[in-house]
């Protein structure tokens, strides 16, 4: 038996593959994703709705409007999935859907539809950690060949709501090693782009700009720098860009700062970023022994981070996995593949709908469950 990071037991007889499909659903923040597994680490079919455009303007997530778009996209998204894995209500084993930590309003919206859905059709339902998603993605079959990550290993989850390291003996034993004091890393690359100019959301807006700037032309202080510990801290970072600017002759209106200079900015940011994630990371190597780690939520796009984390990990000699891009940011197959076994559990013990409550939670510390 294991118990699993997205909480509840399973008996791990769950196959990798083959097996009977399963619905899982993702609504936390801005994105609306259904997708259909086939087994724990085989996606039948991933759609996702971005509610990028709606939010942009606002320069962040507006949590009402973000639950009114779920409540618009929801079943055509799912409708979609099904329609393109080629299965039907009949076919399905059951749901699996995010359950927490994230926006109440957008999680209700997910967890209503998926209990609605699994009421009329006698399926299980049962909630996923979303974080445990993240956690889970590298585990996904995304080419033939593809060699899984191994346990016991070390887990940087590093998205715009969440930024902590973990440690794994296994599926189950998960501990907390250290997480963010203050901002989390998307948050302070979608800070520094807002006061950049470069909108909403940053993390792949100063990527791009980043490619093509000199990190050494301005000078911005390192994270918690000789501080013990594996804990992480961006906020710093984050006021040591806004006082840079604020010196500099753009200080009335940094959208005026000439490209060169703005991409030069960026440049440094990005590479204190990249600098204090690997460096935190490499502690936690040191502290555990392992020798895998897995870098997985929307952070883990970022090319130079991609970039200096293999060039570690050949250097110190430690499995690096990183999931693709499309499956680093919120998606359903990462809920679908925490949570593929304890739904084929519940389908084997021939259990229908529970009509147990199946409540969402804001706050919800992983190593909790
Ligand atoms: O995992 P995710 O889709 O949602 C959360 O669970 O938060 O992560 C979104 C975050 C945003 O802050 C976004 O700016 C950041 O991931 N992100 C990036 C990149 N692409 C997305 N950060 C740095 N570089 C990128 N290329
Ligand atoms: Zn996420």
């Amino acid at each position: 038996m294991v118990i699993l990071p997205s909480g509840g037991v399973a008996t791990g007889d769950a196959p990798a593959a083959n097996g009977p499909p399963v619905l899982a659903i993702e609504s936390s923040c801005d994105e609306t994703s259904a997708a259909v597994l086939t087994g724990t680490r085989t996606v039948a079919s991933v759609v996702v709705s971005s509610q990028v455009a709606l939010h942009a303007r606002f320069g962040g997530v507006v949590p009402e409007l973000a639950s009114r778009a779920h409540v618009m996209s929801i079943t055509p998204v799912a409708r979609q999935a099904m329609a393109e894995a080629g299965v039907g209500w009949s076919d399905l084993a059951g749901l699996a859907v995010t359950r927490g930590p994230g926006l109440v309003g957008s999680l209700l919206v997910g967890v209503s539809w998926a209990r609605g859905a699994g009421m009329a059709r006698n399926l299980p339902v049962i909630g996923v950690h979303h974080l445990a998603g993240h956690w889970r993605a590298p585990w996904l079959e995304v080419a033939s060949g593809f060699d899984p990550p191994a346990w016991p290993c070390v887990a940087l989850l590093v998205s715009g709501g969440h930024s902590a390291l973990y440690h794994a003996e296994g599926p189950g034993a998960v501990r907390l090693l250290g997480r963010t004091l203050d901002d989390a890393a998307g948050e302070a690359w979608d800070k520094v782009s807002r006061l950049l100019g470069l909108g909403y959301p940053g993390g792949a807006a100063i990527d791009a700009l980043a490619a093509g700037g000199q990190p050494g032309r301005w000078s911005l202080p390192t994270p918690l720098q000789g501080r013990p510990g594996m804990d992480l801290s961006f906020s710093g970072v984050k006021t040591a860009v806004l006082h840079a600017v604020a010196r500099s002759p753009w200080r009335e209106d940094p959208a005026s700062m000439p490209p060169s200079e703005r991409a030069d900015l960026a440049a440094a940011f990005q590479a204190v970023m990249v600098g204090s994630l690997v460096e935190r990371l490499d502690r936690a190597v040191a502290a555990t022994g392992v020798g895998c780690v897995i870098v997985s939520g929307g952070v883990a796009c970022n090319r130079a981070l991609r970039s200096r984390l293999r060039a570690w990990g050949d250097a110190r000699g430690v499995a690096v996995s990183i999931p693709p891009a499309s499956l680093c940011t919120d998606n359903a197959a990462m809920i679908g593949a925490a949570g593929y076994a304890r739904v084929f559990d519940a389908w084997r013990a021939g259990r229908g709908y529970s009509p147990e409550p199946l409540d969402v939670l804001a706050h919800w510390p992983l190593e909790e469950v």
